[in-house]
């Protein structure tokens, strides 16, 4: 038997139908704060994805030549693209631009719960708008967005500027190593880097400081305050429940300014539901340099934190027939489906008592025609749910499938 790739995963009606529904959800909020969605390839030239964060994320990454010699990656992501796309398109655009996208996305990591090879990411890109307004709306719609799907989570925002102002000392090989350690909350490593006394009392009060004047009283007045304190107090504005943690240091290394993450209360060790942050890609990319900020939520991960999730069936006819009855069934079958109603026929000629049996599983009517209801041009129709049985005409039938609403 051939298996399907490690970390990757087949869906069954029922699972999919759950998800779509939580996509639809997602959609619907994200829509309602004017972001319109795009997509871009699944994969693209690798160095779309080595400019910024180097070769090292080859490792962490589908990466192959094609049959012409090109180096190709499978999307790791979709900031890096969307950006790409907005570079290649930006002298028509009107700015800001506000994009969401949903899409696969692909990493060689080591499978675990919440953790895959294919995977599937929420997010939006605010593009072109520098301002502490900016960076909270963008907060503001991850938080939105998490809270339609009904999922229970905590938001975690901070800034990079505080940290950067207790490392601007530092050999930029060693902040990136600080933040590398910070990232993966790995005090441990953290301590073997070796900083001084100071420096590393001072990382520790920042990232436990509970309070903005806390963590400005650590870090001295620095350029960023005023905007951060804006931020914080327009989040308050938008109603935005977050915790406040200076200690978010985010994997990837594009991030300039405000950095934020969302962690649901029910997962593992992978509860990372949502990432995201301000930062400029478009001048890696041949485009200006623009300020940008999103973020992309995990949605495979909101799935398994909300479990299993019962989907609604929508309303379904079964037409059970007699052989005489089967040309009418078709006729039947088909008014239905016009109606905008679900409708499965037997295709096996089972008999009529198994094709009875059989409805009862799965539908909410059956219809049954046989060779005297074929003559007349009715049909017998019977409500599963009460066991109410009628012969009427098929107009009527389907205006009372119809008028029943969704069982
Ligand atoms: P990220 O933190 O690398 O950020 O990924 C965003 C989210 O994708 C994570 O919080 C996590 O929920 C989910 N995720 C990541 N890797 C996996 C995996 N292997 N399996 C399942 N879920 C996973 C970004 O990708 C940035 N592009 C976010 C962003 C958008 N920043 C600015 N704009």
């Amino acid at each position: 038997m051939i298996q399907k790739p490690r970390g990757t995963r087949d869906f069954f009606p029922d699972e999919l139908e759950a998800r779509r529904r939580v996509e639809e959800t997602m959609r619907e909020a994200v829509s309602r704060w004017g972001y319109r969605e795009v997509s871009t390839p699944e994969f693209e030239n690798l160095e779309l994805f080595t400019l910024r964060s180097g070769e090292g994320i080859i490792e962490e990454m589908y990466a192959f030549q094609d049959k012409g010699g090109r180096d190709i990656a499978l999307r790791p992501e979709l900031t890096a693209p969307v950006l790409r796309m907005y570079v290649n398109e930006a002298k028509v655009l009107n700015k800001p631009v506000r994009w969401y996208y949903f899409g696969d996305c692909f990493r060689y990591e080591r499978p675990q719960k919440g953790r895959y090879r294919q995977f599937w990411q929420f997010g939006i890109e605010l593009v072109g708008a520098d301002s502490a307004m900016a960076d909270a709306e963008v907060m503001a719609v991850g938080y939105n967005l998490l809270k339609a799907t009904g999922v229970s989570f905590e938001l975690r925002i901070g800034d990079l500027a505080m940290m950067r102002s207790l490392l601007a000392d530092l050999e930029p090989d060693l902040q990136k190593k600080v933040r590398a350690c910070l990232d993966k909350r790995d005090y441990g490593a953290l301590e073997e880097l070796g900083l001084g006394g100071d420096l590393a009392g001072s990382l520790t009060a920042l990232i436990e400081s509970k309070t903005l004047d806390d963590a400005f009283a650590i870090t001295g007045s620095i350029p960023e305050e005023t905007r951060i304190r804006e931020t914080f107090a327009i989040l308050d504005a938008h109603e935005v429940q977050y915790v406040q943690n200076f200690g978010i240091a985010r994997g990837l290394d594009y991030y300039t300014g405000c950095v934020f993450e969302a962690f649901a209360e029910n997962l593992g060790a992978e509860n990372q539901i949502m990432g995201g942050g301000a930062y400029r890609l478009a001048h890696l990319f041949g485009g200006e340099e623009t300020p940008s900020v999103g973020f992309a939520i995990g949605f495979d991960r909101v799935m398994v934190s909300l479990g299993e999730q019962e989907v609604k069936r929508p309303t379904t006819v079964a037409v059970a027939t007699t052989p005489e009855g089967r040309i009418f069934g078709i006729t039947v079958a088909a008014a239905f489906r016009q109606a905008g109603i679900r409708t499965i026929a037997d295709l096996m000629g089972k008999s009529l008592s198994a094709q009875l049996s059989q409805a009862a599983k799965h539908a909410d009517y059956v219809v049954v025609i046989g060779g005297r209801e074929a003559e007349a041009g009715m049909v017998t129709l019977r409500d599963l749910a009460t066991g109410s049985q009628q012969t009427i005409s098929l107009e009527e039938a389907v205006a009372g499938v119809v008028g029943s609403g969704t069982r």
